[in-house]
């Protein structure tokens, strides 16, 4: 079965409440598709306001982060329990941003995982390598390392329902997409990672996104790849762009 493809817009830290419901407004003619899966990662106090914005749409709500404990003394956190309560059905995890500014490592980002599943949210999990990683010939080594150990203890049935995205560090917000080429070979590794821990049943279904610097001029060609199935956005999830981005075809 041919996987559905899946274009998430990841907001970042931009949109207050109210900038939220009028982009959300603004965007809702332009991101109508029956072939796609839409998801708006938003931040987490738009996410009240977005999620009754896009009520009656086919767009569905993610949150940016999650913390990975049930509840309790955790101050300044967000539960996966929260997020699903809210209306929430993604779940983005392991941005390099997270990685980066707030030391985000693996044996967390694997709790956030298994604590998304529990809860019934979809983890859209992201990886990728540095410029330098690039350089030094370590991508492909660097990204199994990290799809292995965020994924241990997660089940062959729910890999196959996650979202995996491909963000190489040096294509973010620089307007330097990755080759198509570059993409597609990662993706397609990060597939065969997949069929090497679960089995090609599960490699075949797990949806992989890549994302840096997709937008209306780049996204046809880079989703027709045979191992890409959509696009994480920032940039231009923000822009009216974002319905030509999610309307490729
Ligand atoms: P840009 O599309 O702005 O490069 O950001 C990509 C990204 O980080 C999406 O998560």
């Amino acid at each position: 079965m041919a996987r559905r493809k899946i274009v998430a817009g990841n907001w970042k830290m931009n949109m207050t409440p109210s900038e939220a419901v009028k982009l959300a407004e603004e965007l809702k003619p332009l991101v109508q598709s029956d072939s796609v899966d839409v998801v708006y990662c938003v931040p987490a106090i738009d996410i009240i306001p977005v999620v009754e914005a896009v009520k009656g749409t086919n767009v569905a709500v993610g949150a940016e982060n999650m913390y990975f404990e049930e509840k309790g003394a955790f101050t300044g956190e967000i539960s996966a329990a929260m997020l699903k309560d809210a209306g929430v059905q993604y779940v983005i995890l392991g941005h390099s941003e997270r990685r980066d500014y707030f030391k985000e490592d693996d044996a967390l980002l694997n709790k956030k995982v298994k604590k998304a599943f529990e809860a019934g949210l979809t983890p859209i999990l992201c990886c990728g390598e540095s410029l330098e990683q690039r350089e030094m010939g370590v991508t492909m080594d660097w990204i199994r390392f990290q799809i292995k150990s965020d994924l241990v203890g997660v089940s062959a049935d729910q890999v196959a329902s996650m979202v995996i995205a491909y963000e190489p560090i040096w294509a973010i917000g620089t307007g330097k997409t990755a080759t198509t080429e570059q993409a597609q070979e990662v993706c397609k590794g990060i597939r065969d990672c997949i069929a090497e821990i679960y089995d090609d049943a599960t490699a075949a279904s797990v949806r992989i996104q890549y994302g840096g610097s997709v937008n209306a001029g780049n996204a046809a060609e880079l989703f027709a790849q045979s191992d890409i199935d959509g696009g994480l956005v920032g940039g231009a999830s923000l822009k009216p762009d974002f319905g030509k981005i999610v309307n490729y075809q």
